[in-house]
């Protein structure tokens, strides 16, 4: 069987604007598909991989760049990536789609207020309390992507709308990428079965491996 192959997604968008909850979400679609999928998350990346970092730009985009190189290798192997990352100048994304040309970006597009009001870290709070410098939609830029390939407006979609706009973008790049191979033009295939030695010569059981070979005669007849 032909091994599926891999590919990256890039969700960008606020804190709070849902990106983690379509890509756990996603990440179920995907693997009732057989899909190998990791889900590379701003928050635990920033435990294990970046703890070094803070919020500046230089420190982002610093940060941008690791995951998207981890995000390159494991799509390498055949895993369907998810990453989840404020990721919020448009430089840091050119980052990503030149070291990832076929990336997949997905804005996560919830406005800033809902995004405050749902505050499910408490972070929004903080900030305003001015207990938190450089806080992505506050203190600290946030822009826009201009020709995302697939936007979710999490104020007015579901997380279930959400993640099947996003899963058939996937699928869609998938199948482009790696079409099915078509019937020669004009031709279609025959399958045919054999279940009482009418269409392939049968001389007894000798096996489950050996099967009779194709009647010439009914080949014929059949193509
Ligand atoms: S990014 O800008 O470098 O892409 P990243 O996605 O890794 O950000 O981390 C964002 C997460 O860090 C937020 O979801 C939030 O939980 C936490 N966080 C802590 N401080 C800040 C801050 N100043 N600005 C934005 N997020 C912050």
């Amino acid at each position: 069987m032909r091994p599926l192959p891999g590919f990256v997604v890039w969700f960008t968008g606020l804190s709070g604007a849902g990106k983690s909850t379509i890509c756990s979400e996603l990440a179920g679609q995907l693997k009732l598909r057989m899909h190998q999928v990791r889900i590379l998350d701003g928050d635990e990346i920033r435990k294990q991989l970046s703890s070094d970092l803070g919020y500046s730009i230089a420190d982002r985009t610093e940060n941008i760049r690791r995951i998207t190189y981890l995000a390159q290798i494991l799509s390498e192997c055949g895993i369907i990536v998810l990453v989840a990352a404020i990721s919020p100048l448009c430089s840091m994304r050119e980052l990503v789609r030149t070291a990832i040309p076929g990336v997949l970006e997905v804005f996560v597009d919830a406005p800033l207020d809902v995004c405050e009001s749902r505050d499910r870290k408490g972070l929004y709070k903080k900030a305003r309390l001015g207990n938190l410098p450089n806080f992505t939609g506050l203190s600290s830029p946030f822009e826009s992507p201009t020709s995302p390939d697939v936007i979710c407006r999490t104020h007015i979609e579901s997380i279930e709308e959400s993640s099947a706009k996003v899963l058939e973008a996937i699928l869609t790049r998938l199948e482009e990428s790696s079409p099915r191979v078509a019937p020669q033009a004009g031709r279609r295939p025959t399958i045919a079965v054999d279940l009482d030695g009418v269409i392939a010569n049968y001389d007894g059981w000798r096996g489950a491996s050996v099967i009779g070979s194709p009647r010439p005669d009914v080949v014929k007849a059949l193509t």
